[in-house]
């Protein structure tokens, strides 16, 4: 695997490949990575002749008084990762060449609308730091195809969004959940867990199961069970940020006629804000 560090360096070095029309699959990342990350990579490989991934920790996604400083950076350990699961390259870049410092007011990339709701609406600017920051990977890689996975479904769309809107040439593929044996799903912020948090933190997935389970029972009040699942994870030892039965393609509050659902959720644990979901067809 070839790490690189600069744009100008990334590009001599894919500059044969996209010659060669080599199929070029992209998997952005913040590091830090666990199996999750890893089967985006084995995605990639299946799709693709060559895969680039990244790892930047992006400032601009973080609102003041997040983890931007605290989030965890085990660079060695993800490189060996990266190579044992067979990436060709590792693009990552440091803060001043992504953002150099002479760009005071740089342009930035806003995805109206799905930017404002759920995880938009707790961490007020974070979309836009996302678009952003991916927006200018994919001029920097030019991939044929990312991606993505459906842990961050919100994210997922708003890069489906951005990529539509902007008629960006790249494909973007979801990619499924990767899960502990406990239901919860992987996450690098799952490190700050202690073990006891670790066990109450699958009751995330348990209350998104329940939830889907009474809908497929014929539950229709929408409200009641957002806020059963609410107190079922406040109980659980859980703070709230939001439990909400969505449309699956808009994240807008579904009603009884929708069929395609997603239901999306966020709350914090100890030091951990946690995030998860599942969609899923309802038979009306
Ligand atoms: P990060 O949180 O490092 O995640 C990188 C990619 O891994 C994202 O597409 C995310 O959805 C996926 N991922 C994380 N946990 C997963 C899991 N348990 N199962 C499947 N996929 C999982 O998301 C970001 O970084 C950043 O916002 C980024 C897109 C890199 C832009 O900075």
């Amino acid at each position: 695997m070839h790490t690189i560090d600069s744009i100008n360096q990334l590009r001599s070095h894919l500059w044969q490949a996209k010659l060669d029309h080599k199929v070029i699959a992209f998997v952005p990342t913040m590091g830090n990575l666990h199996e999750g990350h890893l089967q985006l990579i084995d995605r990639a490989l299946e799709e693709a002749d060559l895969v680039v991934a990244s790892i930047f920790v992006n400032p601009l996604q973080f609102g003041p008084g997040e983890d931007f400083n605290g989030y965890p950076r085990t660079f060695m350990a993800d490189q060996e990762k990266l190579i044992s699961r067979g990436c060709h390259v590792l693009f990552a870049p440091n803060v001043d060449e992504m953002y150099p410092t002479t760009n005071v007011s740089s342009t930035v990339v806003k995805v109206p609308h799905l930017d404002q709701l759920l995880c938009g609406a707790s961490r007020p600017g974070h979309f836009t730091g996302v678009a952003t920051v991916v927006s200018k990977l994919f001029g920097i890689v030019q991939p044929d195809l990312a991606i993505f996975g459906l842990k961050d479904y919100q994210q997922f769309l708003v890069i489906k969004q951005l990529t539509n809107d902007l008629c960006l040439p790249v494909k973007i593929i979801g990619a499924p959940i990767a899960r502990a044996e406990s239901g919860l799903a992987l996450s690098s912020r799952n490190g700050y867990l202690s073990n006891s948090e670790l066990g109450q933190a699958a009751q995330l997935y348990a209350c998104l199961i329940n939830c889907r389970l009474a809908l497929e029972q014929g539950e229709s009040d929408l409200q009641k069970l957002e806020d059963q699942a609410q107190c079922q994870l406040e109980s659980a030892g859980f703070e709230r940020d939001y439990f909400k039965i969505c449309r699956q393609n808009d994240l807008q509050p579904a009603t009884n006629s929708d069929s395609h659902l997603a239901i999306v959720a966020a709350a914090y644990l100890g030091k951990a804000r946690l995030i998860d979901n599942i969609r899923f067809t309802l038979q009306l």
